[in-house]
């Protein structure tokens, strides 16, 4: 497989590199930023194509040379960034989608896996939030309750169209809440989980008053990765999106109690109860991931200890 990564040098990108190439591929990474930083111990092994989602031609000329065979389009602004500049936010997401769609019409690639968010949901409140956390199906009412989540709509439906009329397999994965190294750096306050596990790294106190007990699908990269791998590569496919998640709530003190176990000076306090964890709108929720599980042959193996140590790992080797 030669498979485009758009957006490859982000979070999500970086991981879905290491994995493919842990499986015998050599992807090419198509981003806009070259930051280096989490890609630094894989970087002479990837193709790094510095280019635009909004260059048409760039994005022709990346395919053409590099022989692409399959397309994870990734690269999107972060719901900060898009709001505070909605006109780019949605140029980079809706017509940098289309020139994704445009591109693979062009040279036959027959699937573009597009990455989507809970954020197309909106609040969730309900028998699907607190204290029920009935979990969410694909079916869930679309409310975004922001331009991030009004965005990945616009994709979806603008990829499901091409799918009908142009039959480019247009596969859109709609993940929970993500945790991954670099999160902090890059998206800060919107990665709650990252800030915990980044400051306990630098030695820095947390002191959060309440939120501990807030449940919630909060899934490692490393199964991003993998649900991206899965859907670039199956075979036959008669349903076209998934929720990507975890399948279960946790805690935030289930990461406190990893992070006291790896750090035993850690300084953290954290009080019970809900919170919103320094997001506006309260999306936490735990999604029903069976149809990726039967379509896609997803299984998370990354449950709170093994995504922690494995930040924390990643983190360390990136550093080193
Ligand atoms: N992190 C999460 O919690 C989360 C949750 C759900 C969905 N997603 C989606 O996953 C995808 C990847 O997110 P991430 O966390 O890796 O974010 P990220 O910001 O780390 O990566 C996005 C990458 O896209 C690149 N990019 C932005 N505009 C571009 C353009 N015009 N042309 C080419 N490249 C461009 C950026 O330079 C960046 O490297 C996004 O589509 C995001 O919406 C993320």
């Amino acid at each position: 497989m030669n498979v485009l990564i758009t957006g490859g040098t982000g979070v999500n990108g970086a991981v879905l590199a290491r994995l493919l190439l842990s499986e015998g591929d050599r992807p090419v990474l198509f981003d806009n930023r070259m930051d280096f930083s989490l890609i630094a111990d894989i970087k002479e092994k990837v193709d790094l194509v510095e280019g635009d989602v909004l260059d048409p031609e760039g994005l022709r000329k990346a395919i053409s040379n590099h022989h692409i065979t399959h397309i994870a389009h990734l690269a999107a602004l972060m719901p900060d960034p898009a709001e505070a500049n909605p006109r780019l936010g949605v140029k980079v997401g809706v017509e940098g989608t289309v020139n994704i769609l445009e591109a693979a019409r062009a040279y036959n690639i027959p699937r573009v896996v597009f990455t989507s968010s809970k954020a197309v949901y909106g609040e969730i409140v309900g028998e699907c939030g607190y204290p029920k956390f009935v979990p969410v199906k694909e079916d869930h009412p679309q409310k975004p309750a922001d331009l991030y989540g009004a965005i990945k709509v616009s994709c979806e439906t603008i990829g499901n169209y091409y799918r009908e009329r142009y039959a480019v397999e247009f596969v859109s994965l709609r993940f929970a809440s993500i945790y991954g190294p670099g999160k902090e750096v890059r998206h800060g306050a919107l990665s709650f989980y990252g800030q915990l596990i980044e400051k306990v790294m630098r030695g820095e106190e947390v002191n959060l008053p309440e939120g501990g007990d807030q449940i919630n699908d909060a899934m490692y990269v490393g199964d991003v990765a993998r649900s991206i791998w899965l859907a670039v590569r199956v075979e036959r496919l008669n349903q076209w999106t998934f929720n990507i998640g975890t399948g279960r709530g946790s805690t935030p003190k289930e990461f406190v109690t990893v992070l006291k176990s790896l750090f035993p000076h850690a300084r953290i306090e954290m009080g019970p109860g809900l919170s919103k964890l320094g997001r506006s709108k309260s999306s936490y929720c735990i999604f029903d991931i069976s149809a990726a599980r039967d379509h896609l042959g997803y299984a998370p193996v990354y449950d709170v200890e093994r995504g922690v140590r494995d930040y924390v790992e990643t983190i360390r080797r990136l550093r080193a």
